[in-house]
């Protein structure tokens, strides 16, 4: 594995693996690198002939008050992680490297941004959005893997990759949980041992919305209403949103389909959880470690 850290550096080890013929698969992450990381290398692995995954804490997405500073990094970890996933180049640009400057030109996420996460932390889809745009300018990939564990961000980049005609298939890889159902998250290390067991309530809330959608009931409003019940019912969590979504546009959805999404959003402490079902699949449909 190829472990660049200048943005020359990996243009060139990046032109050097589509020189090789083929198509190549790109992974962005912020490091502290987990199952689900793993699983998306694994997912651009099939579909392409050599994969890079970058590892860049991104300054831009995170807000005043959020946790930039305490956000896990562990480097040599990550590296160990992202060889034995069988990823061929591992980009880890520095903060300068990356920002020279602070940017004047950023992406603007426009109306699908304007809910949900991006209510709760207003300008961080313009920081994603403008560092993925930027790691895409560097990588060049044929293919890009996101996880649908942060499914508005998913969204988001489709739509910009599709309004900017940007030339990258965007494949959304589904969610990795633990036995008990807890989506896998770097955030996750926050949580302590009672929050952690508080925590699975997030994915019960979820798979109550699916079971009330499969005995037939296709109001949005309704589904996300039986996902907040559980979360509700669970002390120490406060439950920023619970809704039913088209993806496709990220509004709520009045009337529910197999392509819809519950999602929720909740806190416990100072630690932020977010979570999702793809209702036409359920929770099955998503990966899961073993117990
Ligand atoms: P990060 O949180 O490190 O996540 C990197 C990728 O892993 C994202 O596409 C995310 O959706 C996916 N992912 C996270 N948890 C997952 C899980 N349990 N199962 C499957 N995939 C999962 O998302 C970001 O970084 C950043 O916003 C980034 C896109 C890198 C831009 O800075």
């Amino acid at each position: 594995m190829r472990v660049v850290e200048s943005l020359p550096g990996m243009r060139e080890v990046s032109a050097g693996l589509r020189a090789a013929g083929g198509r190549l698969g790109f992974v962005p992450t912020m490091g502290f690198l987990h199952a689900g990381h793993l699983h998306l290398a694994a997912v651009a692995r099939e579909r392409a002939s050599a994969v890079a995954m970058s590892i860049f804490v991104n300054p831009l997405q995170f807000g005043p008050g959020e946790d930039f500073a305490r956000y896990p990094r562990d480097a040599a970890r990550d590296r160990a992680l992202a060889e034995s996933a069988g990823v061929d180049a591992l980009w880890m640009p520095t903060r300068e490297a990356m920002y020279p400057e602070e940017p004047r030109v950023t992406v603007d996420p426009g109306p699908m941004a304007r809910g949900f996460e991006g209510t709760v932390r207003p300008g961080h889809f313009t920081g994603v959005l403008t560092v993925v745009l930027k790691l895409f300018a560097v990588v060049q990939p044929d293919v890009a893997v996101f996880g649908r564990k942060d499914v508005q961000q998913a969204a988001l980049v489709r739509r910009m990759v599709a309004d900017l005609d940007l030339p990258v298939e965007v494949v959304v890889a589904p969610t990795m949980r633990e036995a008990d159902g807890l989506a896998l998250s770097s955030r996750n290390l926050y949580l302590d041992a009672g929050a952690r067991r508080r925590a699975v309530a997030l994915s019960r809330g979820l798979q109550a919305a699916v079971d009330l959608f499969r005995s037939g009931e296709r109001d949005g409003a309704a589904l996300a209403a039986a996902a907040r019940k559980v979360l509700d019912a669970e002390p120490g969590i406060a439950t920023d949103y619970a809704a039913c979504i088209d993806p496709a546009t990220f509004a709520p959805a009045a009337r529910a389909s197999d392509a819809c999404v519950v999602a929720v959003a909740a806190r416990l402490g100072a630690t932020r959880l977010i979570d999702n079902v793809l209702l036409g699949e359920g929770l099955e449909g998503d990966g899961r470690l073993a117990g």
